[in-house]
């Protein structure tokens, strides 16, 4: 029997669990989560949740820092709108029961790359893990939630699905398939189906991303039909620990350290963010990641320094508890020794291209939180906005869907059941293995904090042959999470190494050695529909 409700989410972030709460509240919500309930970025965020609270600020100051650190590209009013709302929603989380870091009777407000103002609202330095278990535990309560933990979205059903293939319609969105915890396929409808499932990540080597960040919404959505925008727009965080034996994801130190006043030093001991910027250590994470590499490649090195020494130790283990104990766990002692710290990819600001209620350009598919391109981030991401995104969106997208809620689809009896026939338990896994593995490091040597036109039409050559040899295994294969998330990742690899080659210019996260500069002739988002790229204008 198929499964039925008024809202389907898929994903259990920060997006995903808010649009549940607010779904909630109008009818039936079934949020399917990859992994265990809390596994996301979400729950690795560090530095906080950017709000125009604090005394001498304004949400006019905040969206001119966003529109700064965007360069050109982020969607005004869709800024406007995230700004103005951002100090309800910190009210709105405490409500629901964060407990942000508070000082003197007011929240502590830190500091961090390309803000003007102290407006960083924080739970020490794990304001993602307070703001998820805030969010899982309110859900809790809620009868009309049900949460189904390790149930992996294959596909959204659209009339691609339907037995009679005649539908010519507008492209819509009727659920989803998905693989679940006993390995069968399950077919979920809903009236409404929100993307909630987080950034991608996982498609570079060095990542601050957990491994659930396998871009599958942006994939799913993108061979459905919808508008995917500005691929090529990757932001590199510049300060993950460096270890060297490392498997898994980077351990990100967070920016807040240095809005606390840490100083980077390249191996020998000199402080080089001056040269580069006039925010020194908080300038925009573009501008210090490329910074780091320049000082990586011209000096041969593998780390730069990340400096606390002259910081005062009671404050960096009470504002930095976290931070703190993972590098003493690997013998680094805060803040009397300095942390090896390189850039790692972080976040990735486009995604399935919406409008300002979340609407993609599929009927009924709806999209919030890091696999959405609301247009807030532009070409590059302001530090702790995403968060904010992620409430700001999923609310307006939930009360999109009330004001005017579709019908239950009738079309069940019309959709195909999922068809295995003709697939096999290959026992391949090293396949898959290496398949991940080596796109992995092509997207960090092709397609990386630096680019060039040679390097990207080399990383589409060989991404082009891995999609072909991965789409014949997925055909013949019984499915798994593993090989879904292979098939998604190539998907993403795929969509960032064409955007990035179309755009010929530097601009904001996207760094091309042949064209330094920003041309105006590019003030554009990037979409891809199917196999058709386009430059549109930024409304
Ligand atoms: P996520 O939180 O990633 O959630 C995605 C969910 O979708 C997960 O539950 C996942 O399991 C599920 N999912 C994925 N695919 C499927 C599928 N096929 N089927 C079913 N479920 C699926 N931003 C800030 O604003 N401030 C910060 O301080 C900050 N610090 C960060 C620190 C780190 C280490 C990282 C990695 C990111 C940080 N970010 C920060 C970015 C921010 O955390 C994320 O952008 C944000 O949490 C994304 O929220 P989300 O709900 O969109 O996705
Ligand atoms: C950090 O704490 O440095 C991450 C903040 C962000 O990604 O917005």
């Amino acid at each position: 029997m198929p499964y039925q409700s008024d809202y389907l989410v898929l994903g259990s972030g920060i997006a995903g669990l808010y649009a549940a709460l607010k779904a909630s509240e109008q009818g039936s919500v079934v949020v399917l989560t990859k992994k265990q309930r809390a596994e996301s970025n979400t729950n690795y965020a560090q530095g906080g949740i950017s709000a125009a609270i604090g005394e001498n600020d304004s949400p006019q100051a905040h969206l001119e820092d966003t529109l700064r650190a965007g360069a050109g590209l982020c969607h005004r009013d869709a800024v406007e709108h995230m700004v103005a709302a951002a100090p309800a929603v910190i009210e709105e989380l405490c409500a629901i029961g964060v407990e942000f870091t508070r000082r003197n009777g007011g929240f502590d407000l830190g500091r961090e790359g390309g803000h003007s103002r102290n407006r960083i609202v924080h739970a020490h330095d794990m304001t993602g893990r307070a703001i998820e278990q805030a969010l899982l535990h309110a859900l809790s309560v809620r009868p009309s939630v049900t949460l189904i933990e390790h149930a992996t979205a294959v596909e959204l059903i659209t009339q691609h699905h339907f037995r009679s293939r005649t539908d010519a319609s507008t492209p819509t969105c009727y659920g989803a398939y998905a693989l679940t915890a006993d390995g069968r396929i399950e077919q979920f409808f809903a009236r409404a189906t929100i993307l909630a499932t987080g950034g991608c990540g996982q498609v570079y080597v060095h990542t601050t991303n957990p491994s659930i960040a396998t871009g599958d919404g942006v994939a799913m959505a993108y061979r459905a039909g919808a508008a995917i925008a500005n691929m090529e727009f990757i932001q590199f965080h510049p300060t993950a620990l460096y270890e060297p034996e490392r498997t898994g994801p980077a351990f990100l130190i967070s920016e807040a350290v240095r809005g606390a006043g840490a100083i980077l030093r390249n191996s020998s001991g000199k402080r080089f963010m001056p040269e580069y910027d006039d925010r020194a250590e908080l300038a925009p994470r573009d501008v210090v990641a490329r910074a780091i590499d320049h000082e990586l490649k011209t000096r041969g090195d593998r780390y730069v320094w990340l400096d606390l020494r002259h910081m005062d130790a009671s404050t960096v283990w009470e504002r930095f508890p976290t931070i703190a104990s993972e590098c003493a766990r690997r013998g680094i002692m805060l803040p009397n020794d300095m942390i090896p710290v390189v850039p790692a990819a972080h976040y990735c600001c486009g995604g399935v291209l919406t409008d300002l209620n979340g609407r993609t350009s599929i009927e009924r598919l709806y999209a919030c939180g890091e696999v959405a391109c609301t247009g807030v981030h532009g070409a590059n991401r302001l530090a702790s906005n995403s968060l904010l995104e992620g409430v700001v969106f999923a609310g307006r997208a939930i009360a999109d869907i009330a004001s005017a809620p579709p019908p239950a689809p009738n079309v069940i009896a019309d959709v195909l059941p999922w068809d295995t026939s003709g697939t096999d338990n290959l026992d391949e896994w090293i396949l898959i293995a290496h398949d991940r593995e080596e796109l992995q490091t092509l997207m960090w040597d092709y397609v990386g904090i630096v680019r060039s036109d040679l390097r990207l039409e080399r990383a589409l050559r060989r991404i082009e042959l891995l999609r072909r040899e991965i789409e014949d295994f997925y055909r013949r294969t019984t499915l798994s999470p593993a090989l879904i998330e292979l098939r998604n990742l190539v998907t993403v690899a795929w969509l960032i190494a064409r955007s990035a080659l179309h755009r010929k210019e530097s601009r904001g996260l996207h760094a091309m050695s042949d064209y330094p500069t920003s041309d105006d002739r590019w003030r554009c988002d990037t979409v891809i529909v199917a196999d058709r790229i386009e430059c549109r204008p930024i409304p």
